[in-house]
């Protein structure tokens, strides 16, 4: 019998296996890039959304689909790890906001109707999924006239990638489309994990969107917080070099 190795597996049985990790990582305050320097500058883009229909599209276990409905939002969250989402419906259940989540690959968003979400989020999550021009795709149909698609993703000019064990800076490979994985073992983490990425240039994100319509209208190359930089001292390399970038986009 061969075991097949986890680089191997269906995407979101790597998201399954690492769910855990996952959760302790981002519940227990280990993720301060998202508090202290991607979440504050996605959510400036998103603004005021009381009242909006809100689609997370890859929503993982739901940390930031949890804010967008504390923000008054009509919130529903996707994913396609079954387990990811389990933990994301306990949560709901623990403390009821309103939220549904569905199992869902980003570019299949069987049974949601055309033009219902005025806002899509994607947080670091576009990098993620394989089939990207489909998912982009389902976000134009999706969104209603005027409505923003508001996406992070590692900055592919910066980010570090692990191909067949060597590691490579982007920059070397720039322009290939590349399947790379991520080893989350940083030393605060409790039980690390590995998760598959893909390596795209800013002018496949950007030929993507356009071909569906959709309008690049503000980006943010994120910097941390004051709060977050005393917290936490070494997010100054994010001062001189940005770690992630956010989209605002427009579908016309
Ligand atoms: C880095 S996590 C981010 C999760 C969440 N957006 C957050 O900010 O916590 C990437 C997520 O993308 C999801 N994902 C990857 N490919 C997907 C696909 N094709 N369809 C739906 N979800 C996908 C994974 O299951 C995982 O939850």
């Amino acid at each position: 019998m061969i075991r097949k190795r986890r680089s191997d597996l269906p995407i979101a049985r790597v998201w399954d296996a690492a769910a855990e990790g996952w959760v302790d990582f981002v519940r227990t305050g280990k993720d301060y890039w998202r508090d202290g320097v991607n979440n504050p500058a996605a959510f400036g883009l998103i603004g005021s959304i009381k009242g909006k229909t809100v689609l997370d599209l890859a929503c993982g276990e739901g940390y930031n689909t949890r804010i967008l409905a504390h923000k008054g939002a009509k919130t529903t969250g996707i994913d396609h790890s079954e387990k990811l989402l389990s933990l994301a419906r306990a949560e709901e259940r623990r403390e009821p906001l309103g939220i549904r989540y569905y199992r869902m690959d980003a570019s299949r968003l069987n049974n949601i109707s055309d033009s219902s979400f005025d806002l899509v989020t994607c947080f670091m999550a576009l990098h993620d999924i394989e089939n990207y021009e489909g998912a982009v795709a389902e976000v134009a149909r999706v969104l209603k006239h005027n409505g923003l698609f508001v996406f992070s993703i590692m900055h592919p000019c910066f980010e570090d990638m692990m191909i067949n064990g060597v590691r490579i800076n982007a920059a070397e490979r720039y322009f290939d489309k590349v399947q790379h994985s991520i080893n989350w073992n940083m030393k605060r983490l409790t039980k690390p994990f590995k998760t598959v990425s893909f390596h795209r240039s800013l002018t496949d994100y950007s030929r993507v969107l356009a071909k569906t319509g959709l309008l690049i209208s503000r980006l943010v190359e994120p910097r941390p917080t004051k709060e977050a930089m005393r917290k936490h001292p070494n997010l100054i390399d994010v001062l001189t070099r940005p770690q992630s970038i956010v989209f605002e986009v427009l579908k016309l």
